[in-house]
């Protein structure tokens, strides 16, 4: 069921993205983060350069496999809990979301959402953020859209959006894209999250859960090889962005679950022996080297609900799927 539109003489008509607060990181800060992560001695970089343009379509891609149980079983409780969801979010509420993506979950939600105060999309990716908050603020046009770019795992100054009334802010963080961060990362981000929600506010995140790793594994091993390319994607977009020279017929895609950690790890691994260059800078790797470049932390639902305790939110509802594959979590404050 859907709410029918405000009437434009009860409501002001937007139609279009009302503002736009602009903190993207630099290329400058893009190449410091590479070069130092390539001079690690266990070579990283931050999974959160994925996402130009090609790797948030890449990534979209990946949301739709057969594999890939995550966005499917999120979306499915979403769907199936969205009036519960948005009578706790209730009327006139700032709904801010970080990792914005593609807009298909939000839409569940502000099609519940009539009376919503704003819509905050925070993502680093600055072409899919204006792009994915343009189509929302053009199917709904009574909602205020006001787009954030910005990279949100490092301190940030969040926009005190004064000049909108609301009553409470709802921070949503779908998606389990909190396992991107370590444990302890993880627990500071949901303490950033807790200021950035205020002392009225709640947070709805999407965690994916522990399960037999045969599933987590093909999750991230798909067998059209999508996964492998949005990896790859990364080193071709150090080539472009960074005038780097690697081959990517030199490198390739392994992800495996780790039940120690509790994760999952993407890598790249090098062919051979090879020496690649970044500018004049220069990176040799070792034939059967890798490039670590994303973990996926999965959870137990009692400890990501302890650690987000300790970060100072309360568990109110959790709601899992059949298979418990996956959790949905509302907490708040008080
Ligand atoms: C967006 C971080 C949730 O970890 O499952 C998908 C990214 N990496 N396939 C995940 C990803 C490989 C995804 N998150």
């Amino acid at each position: 069921m859907s709410y029918p539109r405000p009437s434009q003489a009860s409501q002001p008509s937007y139609g279009y993205i009302v503002s736009f607060h602009d903190l993207h990181p630099t290329p400058a800060a893009f190449r410091e983060e590479v070069i130092a992560g390539l001079r690690r001695s266990r070579k990283a970089i931050p999974a959160k350069f994925f996402y130009d343009r090609r790797g948030s379509a890449l990534f979209d891609e990946i949301c739709q496999l057969e594999e890939y149980y995550l966005t499917r079983t999120e979306l499915a409780l979403l769907k199936r809990h969205a009036a519960e969801i948005a009578a706790l979010v209730g009327d006139e509420a700032l709904l801010i979301e970080y990792g914005s993506g593609s807009g298909r979950k939000t839409r569940l939600l502000l099609d519940r959402l009539p009376k919503l105060a704003a819509y905050v999309p925070v993502d680093i990716s600055k072409e899919h953020l204006l792009a994915a908050a343009t189509e929302l603020a053009q199917a709904y046009p009574y909602l205020r859209v006001t787009p954030v770019c910005a990279d949100y795992t490092q301190e940030m100054a969040f926009p005190d959006f004064e000049e909108f009334p609301y009553r409470r802010r709802v921070v949503f963080f779908p998606g389990s894209t909190i396992g991107n961060f370590t444990p302890g990362e993880a627990e500071s981000f949901l303490r950033q999250a807790a200021e950035v929600a205020q002392r009225s506010g709640a947070l709805l995140i999407g965690v994916d859960l522990k399960k037999d790793p045969a599933v987590i594994n093909a999750a991230y091993n798909d067998g059209r090889g999508v996964t492998a390319d949005f990896n790859l994607n990364l080193l071709r977009r150090i080539n472009a962005e960074l005038g780097a020279d690697f081959d990517l017929r030199l490198f390739e895609h392994r992800a495996f679950y780790d039940p120690t950690h509790g994760r999952v790890e993407m890598h790249l691994v090098s062919a051979q022996a090879q020496t690649v260059r970044i500018g004049d800078e220069t990176f040799s790797f070792a034939a059967g080297e890798t490039i670590h470049t994303e973990d996926s932390y999965k959870y137990d639902l009692d400890a990501f609900q302890a650690m987000a305790g300790r970060a100072g939110w309360k568990a109110q509802v959790a709601w899992e799927d059949e298979r418990r594959y996956f959790a949905v979590c509302w907490l708040t404050l008080t």
